[in-house]
């Protein structure tokens, strides 16, 4: 043996291991770069088309509610995204138009072309996930912030949860904490600031606590496996 090899190569099965066990942490590594689904990346913020559309503005500055360009929330399973034809309820106004010709150009030539807007979608569950109904937690009083953060101050909107199982799971077991008046659920400035920002045992509007937004549910968030896989 040692005629035939040099004496250094009796550490190759150390730096054979070595090199296994780099190469294991590059795998995992590589698996959970590449192979994280888009719906677990807190902060994915794709880039939009155009100038983008800014919640910050519209939402929070100007005051425009949620459900005037989200129709769907509390009536659908499936969230909505507006078409252009909502954005031209304002934008289509002359005054609008001189003050931001270059920004929502984007905006008005998708109109005069009738063409939709090709928004990225940021938040999405994956299919095996069979049962989300959207519209059964706006309904019951559970605020968007919860789900997607502090939309009325995002510029620019990123993914503000995780959306794996252990965050549903954790709000269905203890949905108190996140319960508000169910009028309440777009104003999200107020459920950041008055609302979640006190112990809830503190909570109260106009008489209202939030075990007794728990105890008016039609029934408990569910727990089975059935319920979002089917
Ligand atoms: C004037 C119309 C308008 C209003 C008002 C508005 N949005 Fe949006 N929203 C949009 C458009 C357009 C998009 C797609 C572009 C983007 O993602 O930024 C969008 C995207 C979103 C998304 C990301 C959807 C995805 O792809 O996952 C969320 C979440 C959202 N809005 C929540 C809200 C909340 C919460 C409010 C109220 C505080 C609100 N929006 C008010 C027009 C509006
Ligand atoms: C209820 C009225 C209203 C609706 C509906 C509305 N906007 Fe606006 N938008 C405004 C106003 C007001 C401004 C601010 C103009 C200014 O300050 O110069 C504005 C500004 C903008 C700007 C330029 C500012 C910026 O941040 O880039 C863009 C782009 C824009 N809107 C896109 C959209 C899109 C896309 C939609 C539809 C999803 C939409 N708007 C729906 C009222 C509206
Ligand atoms: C219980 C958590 C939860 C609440 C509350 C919630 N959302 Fe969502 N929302 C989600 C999830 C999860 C998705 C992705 C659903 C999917 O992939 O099927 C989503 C998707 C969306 C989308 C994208 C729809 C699309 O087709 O691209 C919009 C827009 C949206 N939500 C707006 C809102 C608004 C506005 C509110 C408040 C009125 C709200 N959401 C409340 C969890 C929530
Ligand atoms: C922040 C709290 C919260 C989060 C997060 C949440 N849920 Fe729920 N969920 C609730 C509440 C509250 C109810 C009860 C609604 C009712 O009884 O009307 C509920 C009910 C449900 C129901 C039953 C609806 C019905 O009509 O009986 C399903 C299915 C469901 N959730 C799926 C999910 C899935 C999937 C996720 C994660 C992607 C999720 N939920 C995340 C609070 C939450
Ligand atoms: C409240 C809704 C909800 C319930 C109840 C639920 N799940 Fe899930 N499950 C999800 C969501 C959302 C995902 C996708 C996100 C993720 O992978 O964490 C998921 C993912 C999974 C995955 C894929 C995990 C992965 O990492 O790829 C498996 C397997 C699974 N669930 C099994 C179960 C089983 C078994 C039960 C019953 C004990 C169950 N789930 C109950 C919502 C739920």
């Amino acid at each position: 043996m040692s005629a035939l090899f040099p004496k250094w190569m009796n550490a190759l099965p150390t730096l054979g291991a070595g090199a296994a066990f780099f190469g294991l942490i590059g795998v995992v590594w590589g698996t959970w770069y590449w192979a994280t689904p888009d719906y677990t990346r807190v902060g994915y913020m794709p880039t939009q088309p155009g100038t983008g559309f800014n919640h910050q503005l519209h939402a929070g500055q100007l005051g425009i509610d949620c459900r005037y360009c989200h129709t769907n929330v509390e009536k659908s399973p499936e969230a909505n995204i507006p078409n252009v034809a909502t954005c031209m309820g304002c934008h289509a106004e002359e005054r609008l138009r001189n003050w931001d010709i270059h920004r929502v150009g984007f905006v008005r030539e998708a109109y005069a072309e009738d063409r939709s807007i090709e928004w990225r979608r940021i938040h999405k569950l994956p299919d095996y996930v069979r049962n989300f109904p959207h519209d059964a937690h706006v309904k019951a009083g559970v605020s968007c912030f919860s789900c997607h953060g502090q939309i009325m101050g995002m510029p620019v909107v990123y993914q503000a949860e995780g959306l794996h199982m252990g965050w549903c799971l954790d709000c269905h077991r203890n949905p108190e904490k996140h319960m508000v008046p169910p009028e309440k659920v777009t104003d999200l400035v107020w459920v950041e600031t008055e609302w979640l920002a006190r112990p809830v045992a503190g909570r109260n509007y106009n008489g209202v606590t939030p075990q007794q937004l728990v105890d008016s549910l039609r029934r408990s968030p569910p727990q089975t496996c059935g319920a979002c896989h089917h």
